[in-house]
């Protein structure tokens, strides 16, 4: 079924309308980039789709609320639900087409064992996030797995702000050769640099003020390591400071930006990692560089 949404935005809830179409893009010789999202859509989404019109002729975004990537005591429920307004910004930052299956599409019931039928990421997948959030990344594998070859565009397009999930997606894409390219997208950042995120709107007035010492702090992480201070003693630092923000931190975490080992003499990629809850919302933000130069693991995005 396709339902249109405006001119320009295609909606589909079911898979073969959409290959259809990604059928006879390809055929017309366009180049398709992905966008995977949960929706509740704000500009850093739509900065993907930006980025997305960069790199191909098309673009079709999903909307889907993974129901396999949340916790029991996760904010599956009561994640916000907004197709309406969704459909309307992807239309204004010129995305060609959405597809938004249900759970039923995604997870059939014919398939035995589905949804627990899973993939499994390794070691990547149980550290920082994961290790707070366990099965969570094998649920993105997973559903951002068939994402892909529902619908089979040539390169897909990732916020950076959700920096271990790139890194877990780019190792996905190589480990089982999915003829896709990942591009990563740079964090977009509110006044005072809290990184826009659909959870943001968890948080009081207030609480945004003080979610800024996320960033602030993040800032601080790399300077400290630019003066030679051991990532341990970085690490204490920030949990203290983010402690005294009144943020309860689940890490902050110095490692290497291409494979999030802990660093050592020969790391020249170093990644920033805050995880922090506040209130209703859990954060995550992240800044990255390279110790001379500009970092290459991610220059696809820049
Ligand atoms: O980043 C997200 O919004 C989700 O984890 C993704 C990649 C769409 C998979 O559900």
């Amino acid at each position: 079924m396709s339902i249109e949404a405006s001119a320009q935005l295609q909606t589909f809830t079911e898979i073969p309308a959409l290959r259809a179409q990604v059928r006879a893009w390809r055929n017309a010789g366009e180049r398709i980039a992905f966008v995977p999202t949960m929706g509740n859509l704000h500009d850093g989404h739509l900065s993907l789709v930006t980025v997305a019109k960069q790199h191909a002729t098309r673009v079709v975004a999903s909307i889907f609320v993974n129901p396999t990537q949340f916790g029991p005591k996760e904010d599956f429920a009561s994640y916000p639900r907004t197709l309406a307004a969704d459909q309307a910004l992807l239309a204004s930052g010129g995305c060609d087409a959405l597809f938004a299956p249900t759970v039923a599409t995604m997870y059939p019931a014919h398939v035995k064992n589905s949804p627990n039928f899973a993939i499994d990421v390794g070691a990547i997948g149980n550290i920082l996030c994961g290790a707070v959030r366990p099965g969570h990344f094998s649920g993105v594998a997973t559903v951002v797995a068939k994402l892909f070859n529902i619908v089979q565009a040539d390169a897909a397009v990732f916020g950076e702000k959700d920096f271990q999930q790139l890194l877990v997606l780019r190792n996905l894409v190589d480990q089982f050769n999915f003829p896709i390219e990942i591009i990563g997208a740079p964090t977009i950042r509110e006044a005072g640099g809290l990184a826009r995120s659909s959870r943001n709107q968890y948080l009081s007035a207030e609480e945004r003020e003080q979610a800024r010492v996320i960033y602030a702090t993040l800032l601080q992480m790399r300077d400290m390591r630019d003066r030679g201070i051991d990532a341990e003693s970085v690490q204490d630092h920030a949990l203290t400071t983010l402690r005294a923000a009144g943020l309860t931190p689940d890490y902050a975490a110095i490692r290497d930006a291409q494979t999030l080992d802990l660093i050592n003499e020969n790391t020249t990629n170093e990644v920033a990692m805050i995880a922090a809850r506040l209130g209703k919302a859990r954060l995550i933000d992240n800044i990255y560089w390279k110790n001379a130069g500009p970092i290459d693991l991610l220059a696809k995005s820049n």
